[in-house]
């Protein structure tokens, strides 16, 4: 007797072992059951473009990968710091680089679109690959919906 309670598994009562098999396999049918649902609803799960979330989880990863190192902190290329609120609004040397609500106004969005002036300010990044057009989408996306940056963030 003693040994076998030692083990665990011979501790565990049949009708405790059995009804774990079944919750399990009932959990795996709901699964089942709202996958399908889960999957159509995603989009809508993306944190609202307007809100602190939207900047922390996609804004700012595409920021930190190919702008900060020359616009964020102690950098400010052409005059330009955009890690915080305040450095994006006050733009650059050649003024505003957002226009609040309309990314297709906006300086920053024609530069990382390749779509601005040719040399002055050049396109941005100004070496390496253009962004993707997710990733142009998402900021565009994010200035149209107020281009907030949350004091956390800085
Ligand atoms: C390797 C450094 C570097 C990187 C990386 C970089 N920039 Fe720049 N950026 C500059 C320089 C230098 C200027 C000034 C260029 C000029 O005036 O012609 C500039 C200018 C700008 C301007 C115009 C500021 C003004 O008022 O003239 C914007 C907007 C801008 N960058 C956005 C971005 C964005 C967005 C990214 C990331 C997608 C980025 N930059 C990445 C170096 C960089």
């Amino acid at each position: 007797m003693a040994l076998k309670a030692e083990g665990m598994t011979a501790a565990v009562p049949v009708w405790k072992r059995v009804s774990v098999a079944v919750g399990a396999v009932s959990l795996a049918t709901v699964a089942g059951l709202w996958q399908p649902r889960v999957v159509a609803a995603s989009p809508a799960q993306d944190p609202d473009p307007g809100s602190a979330e939207f900047y922390q989880q996609k804004v700012k990863p595409i920021f930190a990968a190919n702008c900060f190192r020359c616009h964020g902190g102690e950098n400010h290329r052409g005059g330009l710091t955009f890690d915080t609120q305040a450095g994006l609004l006050k733009g650059g040397h050649d003024g505003a680089v957002v226009v609040v609500g309309h990314p297709e106004q906006s300086l920053l969005v024609k530069l990382i679109r390749h779509e601005g002036p040719a040399d002055d300010p050049m396109p941005m990044p100004p070496k390496g690959d253009k962004l993707s057009d997710a990733d142009i989408a998402t900021v565009s996306a994010w200035i149209k919906a107020g281009a907030k940056i949350p004091d956390a963030a800085q």
